[in-house]
């Protein structure tokens, strides 16, 4: 099974590929040090990586930057930082990846603990959050060919809490395995639709 993973070199992303590796053909792509180059928020590059990759079982997206920043100081380019990255790039993903996902296949995108649980500063990564957690909840629907779409919604991870805790004060960081394992419930179970959220 062919699997292509989008931030495969991220502190979540290299938790997803240590769960994954024994067991899966990866593909690791991100805009650097990865087997594919891609930036997520530009079409024209997520086109240019599934041409090369061609024909996968699935995908799975654990990337996606957002702004941190009060609303006062916030402006619409900044916010347009965490739109056009972890939202339409995601999205985006979904929409150029479509084609090349075989039959009875999976996308799995991810979200965050900020749209349910959130922290001063954090509205604009909430909303990308929130809008892909809406978006997978609806274009389940409609996706074709069995091919089925779900959504991680993960807490700070251990392994993250020296880099953020202090965005997150108050907040049980869960260990990156317990979060690998959503996405592997995403790519091997029977769900669609779903987000799955591990606080
Ligand atoms: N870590 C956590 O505790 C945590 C908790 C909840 C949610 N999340 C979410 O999970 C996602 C990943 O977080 P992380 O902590 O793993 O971040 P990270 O360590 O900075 O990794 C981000 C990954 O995405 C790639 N990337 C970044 N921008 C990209 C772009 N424009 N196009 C393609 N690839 C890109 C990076 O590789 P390159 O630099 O090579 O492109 C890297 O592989 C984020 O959306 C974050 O909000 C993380």
């Amino acid at each position: 099974m062919k699997v292509l993973i989008v931030g495969a070199n991220g502190m979540l992303g290299s938790q997803i590929v240590e769960e994954l590796k024994d067991e899966f053909e990866l593909i690791r792509a991100s805009r650097q040090n990865s087997d594919i180059k891609v930036d997520i928020t530009s079409p024209q590059s997520i086109k240019k990586m599934f041409e090369t990759v061609g024909k996968i079982d699935a995908l799975i997206s654990a990337a996606g930057s957002t702004h941190f920043g009060s609303i006062e100081s916030m402006t619409p380019e900044l916010n347009a930082v965490s739109l056009n990255n972890k939202l339409a790039g995601q999205i985006n993903l979904v929409l150029l990846g479509l084609d090349y996902i075989n039959d009875n296949g999976s996308i799995t995108l991810t979200s965050g603990v900020l749209m349910d649980d959130p922290v001063k500063d954090g509205a604009s990564a909430a909303m990308a959050n929130g809008g892909i957690k809406a978006f997978v909840k609806a274009a389940a629907l409609d996706m074709p060919r069995g091919i089925r779409l779900n959504n991680v919604s993960p807490t700070i991870l251990e392994e993250s809490a020296d880099q953020y805790g202090e965005l997150f004060k108050g907040f049980l960081p869960v260990p990156g395995k317990r979060v690998a394992l959503a996405y592997r419930k995403s790519l091997q179970g029977g769900q669609t639709g779903q987000t799955y959220e591990i606080y």
